[in-house]
């Protein structure tokens, strides 16, 4: 298939030029994080490459995607058997643009049943790629679906298949899904795709999934699979370079199991434009940003440091744990990317537009019904995910508010698959701004209320905790809407 080869070139070259992690090793059950050591700083990143379209009509995206195994420069050593769409991780990048119909020709070369979630994506239930729909070993399956206008913004697709998640998604499987709009009002401004996802690995270089039952399985299903090795793009510490005068437009995407990234860039601030679900209505000027597993952020980088200067992209010390799986140094600021400041100046900065674009606010006061859902470890309302049980049914149509309560002491970032939604507060503090999401961080003993409305398609819809380990204990419920 030529597009496979193309990706899996693509990939060669970017790998055999980046810096790898030499001795990174496995986490051991404390939670002690060993950093790769010995990583040389300065190659540039590298951004997976576009899903190549086989269609020449307007307005279709069709693509090919393949899941298999594959062996990659990814960890330490000569080659970590990775599992892998198109040979690359990450998967390659789909892109589309709203209104678009998008059709992808998807193969299981994997020895289990899988799927593919367009995660954050509002299309129809059969092409959601949740556990309902398993594409078993050598079989294909087509996901049609239409790009709804309005919904422009920096998603990611990854397998969703019952109990598996973590498993494939650690192995690799996982891309982003860049969705734009005929009238970006950020047109224009150079871009940079950042998918983070951390890895562990044995001391042979094979990536480190514990037994089942092991010390360490049961520490990374209480605290979520972290590792070590911070990747940005399968790249430890890769560099980006910036103009005097320059701005850049970086889409963020946290792709990790279980590390939330509170990010800083040092000795600058950053507008932060845009979320899930696309641009906000105007630019937030941020000195940092928590980005939780499986949420998104578009940020605005100025080119304002000393020509010659460097600054650092770091994931800055968050507490999302309990105090018994607290890794030892989690208060640890960690660099992510080198920003490097240099180059001759632009000849007319960049100017950014004061507003957006708009987001029409849901109205909490034709809102039908309030859901609560009650978070503890694992579990949701005091249960176990089912596949045969409906735990929340909803009408078409309904605009409905729910209410998370984050019960224990470690954060739990919830997901709902369908249709997005918008923060209405936090502890009962109304959010500053208005923004399109569909996963929120619920702070340990927090409570978060959103409002959502469940337009155009029925089906059964999950939400869940996105910290994968705990989605594949079943942490997770099933809403149906009909
Ligand atoms: Cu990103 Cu139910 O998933
Ligand atoms: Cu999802
Ligand atoms: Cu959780």
């Amino acid at each position: 298939m030529h597009q496979r080869r193309f990706a899996l070139l693509l990939l060669g070259c970017a790998l055999a030029s980046a810096p790898r992690p030499a001795g990174a090793s496995a986490q051991g059950a404390a939670g002690a994080d060993v950093r790769a050591r010995g990583a040389p700083a300065g190659a540039r990143l590298v951004e997976p490459p576009v899903l190549a379209n086989v269609s020449a009509r307007p307005g279709v995206v069709e693509v090919h995607l393949v899941a298999a195994p594959a062996t990659l420069p990814y960890g330490p050593g000569q080659g970590t058997r990775v599992l892998a769409f198109n040979g690359s991780v990450p998967g390659p990048t789909l892109e589309a643009r709203e209104g678009d119909r998008v059709v992808v020709h998807f193969k299981n070369e994997l020895d289990e049943p899988t799927t593919i979630h367009w995660h954050g994506l509002h299309i129809p239930f059969e092409s959601d790629g949740s556990p309902f729909h398993p594409v078993q070993p050598g079989e294909r399956h087509d996901y049609v679906f239409t790009i709804p206008e309005g919904t422009a913004g920096t998603y990611w697709y990854h397998p969703h298949p019952h109990h598996r998640t973590t498993h494939q998604v650690s192995h690799g499987l996982f891309g982003a899904l860049i969705v734009r709009a005929d009238d970006d009002p950020l047109a224009g401004i150079p871009e940079k795709l950042l998918v983070l996802a951390d890895n562990r690995f044995r001391a042979d270089g094979s990536i480190d999934v514990p037994e089942k039952g092991s010390m360490q399985a049961r520490f990374d299903e209480e605290n979520g699979r972290e590792g070590d090795v911070l990747f940005v793009n399968s790249q430890v510490l890769p560099a980006i370079d910036i103009r005097p005068g320059e701005a850049q437009r970086w889409r963020i995407v946290n792709a990790s199991a279980a590390r939330v990234y509170r990010l800083g860039l040092t000795g600058a601030t950053m507008l932060h434009v845009g979320s899930d679900g696309g641009l906000f209505e105007r630019p937030v000027e941020v000195d940092e940003l928590v980005v939780s597993n499986s949420e998104r952020v578009e940020v605005i980088v100025r080119g304002t440091g000393a020509p010659g200067t460097s600054a650092a992209l770091q994931a800055l010390p968050y507490d999302r744990y309990i105090p018994q799986t607290r890794p030892a140094d989690w208060d640890r600021p960690r660099d992510l990317v080198t920003l490097r400041y240099g180059g001759q100046p632009l000849a007319t900065p960049v100017a950014l537009p004061p507003t957006l674009r708009p987001v029409a606010p849901l109205d909490p006061d034709v809102a039908t019904a309030t859901r609560v859902a009650v978070l503890t470890q694992g579990m949701i309302n005091n249960r176990k995910m089912d596949m045969r049980r409906v735990d929340v049914s909803a009408p078409l149509g309904a605009t409905e508010v729910w209410q998370i309560e984050n019960l224990v002491g470690m954060d739990h970032p919830f997901h709902l698959h369908g249709f997005r939604f918008q923060v209405i507060d936090r502890n009962g503090e109304p959010v500053p701004f208005r923004s399109w999401k569909d996963t929120v961080n619920v702070p340990k003993h927090e409570t978060v209320r959103i409002i959502v409305r469940y337009d155009d398609f029925p089906g059964k819809w999950m939400f869940h905790c996105h910290i994968l380990n705990h989605e594949d204990m079943g942490m997770m419920g099933v809403l149906e809407v009909r």
